[in-house]
């Protein structure tokens, strides 16, 4: 990982997007129209959502076992940017997240576009690489309109939502366990309350919107781990059997 975020800085500097050409899955540079970095016919691409504490990590973990996805959690990718020695928005990226709020997209949007360029130049079987194509869970991601509309047009277009719903009561019992243990900055009373805003506020409207366009798997996280866990196996499965053509709800 430390290799793929060193190239990132240097990336962040463009001012006009730039396809990168020479990539195995990058679309015919032919069409004048820009084209997405990766083709979705080529790579599946599911983002995960749901409110903080609803599971998401949790639930991608296993899913990576069922179906050898590469899991791209954009929270940890940001805390990897925001740790690494040198990096010039170290200290932006701990404030967003300190105060719960959405990290300027071009910086998530090419942590992530970078981190799938090397997970696909390795091409292994079980490690986002099945059935002859790449295969991504986008955690926590994305979490604004603008990310989301960036995401589509420069990266993959996104064949499914899996959203994560649970109560604020649950989600705020299960990360005040987490804080025991986690570290994060965020894992306070007053920095969840400030992302459970966040979220209602800028994340809801892009559920919206890819509900719209009948991508979205609403899967009820209240239960137990392994129930979550099973629901979400099957509406995946579904997926790549060719199954899934509009919102389904689990
Ligand atoms: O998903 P996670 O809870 O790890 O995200 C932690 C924080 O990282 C968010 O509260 C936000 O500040 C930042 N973030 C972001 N954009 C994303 C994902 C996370 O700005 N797509
Ligand atoms: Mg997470």
């Amino acid at each position: 990982m430390p290799a793929i975020i060193d190239k990132i800085a240097d990336a962040l500097h463009l001012t006009k997007h730039s396809h990168n050409d020479s990539a195995p899955d990058a679309e015919s540079p032919s069409t004048s129209a820009p084209q997405p970095a990766f083709d979705h016919n080529k790579v599946t691409v599911l983002f995960v959502l749901g409110g903080p504490g609803a599971g998401k990590g949790t639930q991608c973990a296993n899913l990576v076992k069922d179906f050898d996805f590469c899991h791209l959690s954009a929270g940890d990718l940001l805390r990897a940017e925001q740790n690494r020695e040198g990096s010039e928005y170290g200290e932006m990226i701990r404030r967003y997240i300190r105060e719960g709020q959405i990290v300027p997209m071009e910086v998530t949007v090419k942590l992530l576009e970078n981190a799938m360029r090397a997970a696909l130049s390795e091409n292994r079987p079980g490690e986002g690489w099945a059935a002859g194509k790449g295969r991504f869970l986008v955690d926590g991601f994305p979490r604004k309109m603008d990310q989301a509309l960036k995401f589509d047009e420069d990266v993959c277009k996104s064949s499914l939502v899996l959203f994560f719903t649970t109560t604020e009561e649950e989600m705020l019992k299960r990360l005040l366990e987490r804080a025991k243990t986690s570290g994060r900055e965020d894992d306070n009373e007053e920095s969840i309350r400030k992302r459970f805003r966040v979220y209602k506020e800028q994340t809801m409207p892009v559920i919206e919107h890819y509900s719209k366009q009948g991508k979205v798997a609403t899967i009820d996280a209240t239960a137990s781990i392994e129930e979550v866990h099973e629901k979400a196996k099957a509406v995946v499965a579904q997926l790549f059997s060719g199954d899934v053509s509009r919102n389904v709800t689990a």
